[in-house]
């Protein structure tokens, strides 16, 4: 058989890696600012972790979506399906209560869910996580949201559509689950099995019906915003208020639900154009409740993930140009065979400066200067015996074909220089300046 990976995860190849890092990057920098700090939990928890949290009617749960596996040790251990119960986790093991609070904490990394694979749905998968913890004022819920907002746009990406909306308190989702069940019940034998056995479980998420005829017989019917009571209906509006007063677009969405059972009051979405049938880029709420569950302190909490495959195809269906891979200054190609040595010694001496190769073989002068153009570097350095002789290198700037010999005590302020140069001016480092003499 041949090896292959396994189906729903993907290789992320060396020309993938600065898009990615630009995603890393951006939303380092952008929540930084706003004190959110980073936290790194571990990819697997016991089971329990996430079973107390997600819900016995999330999809994680009912379709069985979970990696979960018994460890040597006979521990019941899943790998994360998400990261808002393994950080809540965290946080009440180490005690972040008594921090000063909230305590604002982001995440990023791989999660595992067993889906159906299909764009933008995949089985393991990447999330940025921020977790709002300590504070139930709108305030939060509204920075929690802006900040998603920023850094998307920080990664150039227009046109993001915010829907908001609220699944009210834990009464309220009662009562709209009973008023769904009294309207639906009646009429389930019409509807999809998915959404029967969410009617079963908890009535609400067959909004989230894929099925045009379910979509159909709930079109008529209210929506859990029509059921907010009077405290949850003026968090809702003191978030839409920070929202306006911010400049932060948003549609108001009376029937969000969201595939995860935790959350309270506020639930969003942010979605963008192109991405296929998978457009939400991600989503988040208010989880109130939840650290209790997990044997912590009873501290509300909000927070969202997006799925950083979907926000770099969103990005690329924009067309938004990426970061080219970094190319190597100096390409450094042996002549003969004492200076194949005399090469890797120097390039281990320029990478104090710059990004530095260099063949690993004598190379005749043709052949080195085409392995120098295919690493892509700006500059071939060619070095043999009559070099060596003089002390020198044989400098070639490989876009103009210009050449000069520079001795090699210049060398490495050259290659520092052309360093600078390039991050100043973020367009290459200059041509070869006149000899250093
Ligand atoms: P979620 O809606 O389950 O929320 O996932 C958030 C985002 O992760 C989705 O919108 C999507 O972009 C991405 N995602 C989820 N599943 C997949 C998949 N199979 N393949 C690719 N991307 C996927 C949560 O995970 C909550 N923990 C968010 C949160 C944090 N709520 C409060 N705090």
């Amino acid at each position: 058989m041949k090896l292959r990976a396994v189906k729903g995860t993907n290789d992320r190849l060396p020309a993938d890696q600065p898009r990615w890092q630009r995603v890393i990057d951006a939303a380092s920098r952008v929540l930084g600012r706003a004190g959110v700090q980073q936290i790194t939990p571990p990819v697997f928890e016991f089971a329990e972790v996430f079973e107390r949290t997600v819900g016995e009617s999330a999809d994680l749960v009912v379709q069985k979506e979970m990696y979960t596996f018994d460890d040597r040790g006979g521990r019941r251990l899943t790998l994360r399906p998400e990261f808002t119960a393994g950080v809540l986790r965290a946080f009440v093991e180490h005690g972040m209560h008594t921090w000063p609070s909230p305590v604002k904490l982001w995440s990023h990394g791989p999660a595992f869910r067993a889906e159906n694979v299909q764009r933008g749905r995949y089985r393991q998968f990447h999330q940025v996580n921020l977790e709002i913890v300590g504070t139930a004022v709108p305030l939060a819920d509204a920075e929690a949201i802006a900040l998603f907002v920023d850094v998307l746009r920080a990664l150039g990406l227009r046109g993001v559509r915010v829907a908001l909306g609220s699944v009210g308190d834990p009464p309220d989702r009662a009562a709209y689950n009973a008023y769904l069940r009294a309207a639906l019940e009646p009429r389930a034998g019409e509807l999809s099995e998915t959404s029967r056995e969410r009617l079963r479980l908890n009535p609400m998420r067959v909004l989230d019906a894929k099925d045009a005829g379910d979509q159909a017989l709930v079109a008529p019917l209210k929506r859990p915003l029509d059921f907010l009571n009077a405290d949850a209906r003026a968090h809702f509006d003191a978030v839409a208020a920070s929202l306006d007063a911010w400049g932060v677009p948003y549609d108001v969405d009376p029937g969000i639900v969201r595939g995860l059972d935790y959350y309270r009051r506020t639930a969003f979405e942010i979605h963008a154009e192109g991405i296929g049938a998978q457009s939400a880029l991600g989503g988040g709420g208010r989880y109130d409740g939840l650290v209790a569950e997990l044997g912590g302190p009873d501290v509300p909490g909000i927070g969202w993930a997006f799925g950083i495959e979907r926000v770099l195809d969103a990005l690329a269906q924009a067309e938004i140009g990426m970061p080219e891979p970094e190319r190597p200054l100096l390409f450094l190609v042996p002549m003969d065979d004492e200076a194949v040595s005399q090469a890797a010694g120097l390039a281990r001496q320029l990478r104090a400066h710059a990004r530095v190769e260099h063949a690993y073989v004598r190379r005749a002068a043709g052949k080195g200067l085409r392995d120098a153009d295919r690493s892509g570097a700006r500059y071939a350095g060619l070095l043999g015996g009559r070099e060596r002789a003089d002390g020198v290198i044989q400098l070639k700037d490989l876009a103009s074909g210009s050449e000069r010999r520079m001795p090699l005590r210049d060398l490495p302020d050259w290659a520092a220089a052309a360093m600078s140069a390039a991050t100043a001016a973020s367009s290459g480092p200059p041509a070869i300046a006149a000899d250093a003499g």
